[in-house]
């Protein structure tokens, strides 16, 4: 059994690597160009600060799955240097707002020195882990969350979680890494595979229906084939377990 504390301070330290030295050797894409390849507009891109971009390492792009509306308030879970809240707060404008949690402080410093520098107001950023969402009850419309999920032990009581905080017919979309095959104890208990996002990752059917089984209503499951990791050691693991990345649209019934 993997423990708890060991496998977080992996993967803080793994992240606050991402955040400290960007261009970095990662076994999984960092940055503006995989954000392109995954489909965030160039548009949208261009009005990003470089910055925060430079530290992006999402697996996906949710937000095309049902985009955003101005004056909504969204949660993105593990939010990492703050890209996708920055890419939600440009969509929410000033009337909406935008909540990102993580649990690595140099992820937290570096998104609020750079949504500071930005001016969005409508932004702020907690520290908490996501297995324990320190929010009211049906305080948000929409939560998101991106290469995130997989890296947590509890996936059960972050479902949970999400349905409590979602408001009566508001929404899901993530993206993730999940598996076609069951991995080994061996895989399981590697916590260097575990925070490249491959360890902790389930069985996608075993995924949707944790989803499910909140109580959330899957709408929609999409594979995004532009995912790849990017070392040799990795991409073969990834291939022999049949490892994908994953956008998901799920609503919280009325
Ligand atoms: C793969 S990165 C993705 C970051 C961001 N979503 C992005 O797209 O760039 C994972 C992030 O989730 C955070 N994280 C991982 N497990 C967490 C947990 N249980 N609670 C809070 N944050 C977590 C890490 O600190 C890291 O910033």
């Amino acid at each position: 059994m993997i423990d708890l504390e060991q496998l977080r301070g992996y993967i803080s330290d793994m992240y606050s690597d991402v955040a400290r030295f960007p261009r970095g050797d990662f076994h999984f894409p960092t940055g503006r160009p995989i954000m392109e390849r995954l489909g965030y507009s160039q548009e949208l891109l261009d009005r990003m600060p470089g910055k925060a971009m430079e530290s992006f390492a999402g697996v996906g792009h949710h937000f095309g799955l049902d985009p955003l509306r101005p004056g909504e308030r969204v949660l993105d879970l593990g939010s990492g240097s703050g890209s996708d809240v920055i890419h939600a707060a440009l969509q929410v404008g000033v009337d909406g707002s935008v909540v990102g949690i993580d649990m690595t402080d140099a992820m937290l410093d570096k998104s609020r020195r750079i949504v500071e520098a930005a001016s969005l107001t409508q932004v702020r950023f907690v520290k908490g882990h996501i297995e324990e969402l320190p929010f009211d009850a049906e305080s948000f419309d929409c939560v998101i969350s991106n290469g995130v999920i997989n890296l947590a032990v509890d996936k059960t009581c972050i479902f949970d979680g999400v349905m409590r905080v979602l408001r009566a017919g508001g929404r899901l979309m993530i993206s993730d890494i999940v598996t076609g095959v069951e991995l080994p104890q061996s895989v399981r208990e590697n916590c260097e595979l575990w925070a490249e996002c491959i360890g902790g990752a389930v069985e996608q059917e075993q995924y949707l229906e944790l989803i499910r089984a909140s109580g959330l209503r899957i709408e929609t499951c999409e594979t995004n084939d532009a995912y790849r990791f990017t070392q040799d050691a990795t991409l073969s693991a990834a291939e022999k377990f049949k490892v994908r990345s994953v956008s998901v649209l799920a609503y919280k019934p009325r």
